[in-house]
């Protein structure tokens, strides 16, 4: 570690709070880019598969966040999900998904985020989470709870699944995923849910369960950049997420299963099929 980098480490909330302010400085850069391209289009490529969508303004948008965080802390260490791990030797990691719901982005449909997670020497500690559509910010910093536009905010206390809405979402890799993300669904209907939702962009399903929107998230396949500041966001607020098992969640490609406490490990029973699928994909 460097001495500067010590210096700062021992800066305690002070530097947490600097960190906050560049990140909603990063997301805000993005913000700029994401509703230019809205107004004037932006190329629309594949990656990995026909629905695996990166547009011009995915790589635009992790550029400006990658030079605002640069700017600040020239030695901290980056991992965007365009861009990749940037190698540098550090405690502190950012993972970045500029902009996570790019499949609603170049449809134009409102719900779509920008996904800043800041991690010291492997742990989370700071969370932010913009949705550019509706100026709403979630943020989350260790100690101090999560917010959105600097408001306290506290995930559910429903204690029902009739009171209760959940959110899920679908692995772009198509497989036999597909059939125990459905009938994880029909077991929650079977319980007389509320509604099960799917809206697009998992970082912000896992806000609107931080701010009491939603009681459950469940998704398969999820990658670091996904999920990182969303589910420490969530847990700040006072949700559970674990992966299919109840374990905490390593920053890796995952299985999600987040909840208010009343009604995860219910979640964790009727999506109990997950578990063997998980233990063999090996995440
Ligand atoms: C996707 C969104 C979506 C989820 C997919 C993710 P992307 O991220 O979060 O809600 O269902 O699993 O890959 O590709 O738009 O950044
Ligand atoms: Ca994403
Ligand atoms: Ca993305």
């Amino acid at each position: 570690m460097e001495v500067t980098e010590l210096l700062w480490y021992n800066d305690g909330m002070d530097s947490l709070n600097e960190i906050v302010a560049v990140a909603k400085k990063a997301a805000s850069a993005a913000r700029e880019v994401q509703l230019k391209a809205l107004v004037e289009g932006t190329k629309i490529s594949t990656k990995a598969g026909p629905q695996d969508l990166v547009t011009a303004a995915d790589i635009e948008s992790e550029r400006v966040i990658t030079q605002t965080i640069l700017e600040r802390f020239p030695d901290h260490n980056i991992l965007g999900e365009e861009g990749g791990d940037q190698g540098r030797s550090s405690s502190w990691l950012w993972v970045v998904d500029p902009i996570d719901g790019t499949t609603n982005f170049s449809r134009h449909i409102p719900y779509f985020s920008t996904s800043i997670a800041v991690y010291r020497d492997g742990r989370p500690v700071v969370g932010l989470v913009a949705s550019p559509s509706v100026n709403e910010v979630f943020h989350a910093v260790e100690g101090q709870g999560s917010f959105l536009n600097d408001v306290a905010i506290q995930a559910s206390t429903a204690t029902d699944f009739q009171k209760a809405v959940m959110i899920t979402g679908f692995y772009y890799e198509r497989s036999s995923n597909i059939g125990l993300t459905l009938d994880g669904i029909a077991a929650f209907y079977r319980r007389n849910i509320m509604g099960v939702r799917r809206f697009g962009s998992a970082a912000l399903d896992l806000c609107y369960l931080a701010a009491g929107r939603a009681e459950g998230y469940f998704e398969i396949g999820l990658n670091a950049w996904d999920f990182a500041a969303g589910a420490f966001i969530a847990q700040q607020a006072g949700a559970l997420v674990t992966d299919a098992w109840g374990a905490p969640l390593k920053l890796r490609k995952s299985y999600i299963v987040a909840g208010v406490p009343s009604l995860h490990p219910i979640m964790l029973e009727d999506l109990s099929p997950w578990k063997a699928a998980q233990a063999e994909s090996g995440w």
